[in-house]
């Protein structure tokens, strides 16, 4: 296996801490969606799946960049805290809040001193995906401490995962490329 070069171990130990976070962010939106699913809020389940399904996807880029630099992505995953619908939410909704504020602009600057571009399109993809995340998450969380449970919560409903940089939206060909990747629309993961 080769060594990590020196110059590169901070960029490395940058993406295994975002491959924990993100496989652990996956475990528990997975956990979430069955207990929205049982609170009859199967709208919510469907959000936590794709947001599970796109943190998946960022584990996984974030382990292939950590293979190409001589490490090899290893991680806990801790146990789930479930708690009522909408405190997941807002468990989840500040998961994301720190992911975009704190942690990848961090990543991000690291790499992007580095000039690793692996690393920087990985944690940039990654970034602007979690916005996506933490505008439904938000949306959620109003909805339901407003009582609206009749509201898109209610209901299975599609999203739209763009199966590159796990960009997520609501809406059904919202351009004919991934705002992010550029990634074409058609090839877009629906998860319900
Ligand atoms: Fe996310
Ligand atoms: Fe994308």
């Amino acid at each position: 296996m080769p060594a990590i070069a020196a110059e590169n171990i901070t960029t490395v130990q940058n993406l295994m801490a975002a491959f924990e976070g993100e496989s652990n962010a996956h475990a528990k939106y997975t956990a979430f969606a069955v207990k929205a699913d049982a609170d009859g809020l199967h709208g919510a389940a469907s959000l936590f799946r794709a947001a599970a399904r796109a943190e998946q996807i960022h584990a996984g880029n974030h382990a292939r960049v950590i293979k190409q630099l001589g490490g090899e992505a290893t991680c806990t995953i801790h146990a789930v805290e479930v708690k009522t619908t909408l405190e997941n939410l807002k468990t989840a909704l500040g998961g994301e809040q720190y992911e975009i504020n704190t942690m990848y602009p961090g990543f991000l600057a690291e790499a992007t001193e580095r000039g690793n571009r692996a690393a920087i399109r990985t944690f940039h993809g990654a970034l602007e995906a979690e916005k996506t995340h933490a505008r439904l998450y938000g949306e959620a969380v109003a909805l339901l401490q407003a009582g609206k449970k009749d509201s898109w919560l209610g209901t299975v409903r599609e999203f739209y995962v763009c199966p590159v940089c796990g960009y997520t939206s609501e809406t059904e060909e919202e351009h004919e490329r991934c705002p992010v990747c550029n990634c074409p629309w058609e090839k877009f993961e629906i998860i319900r």
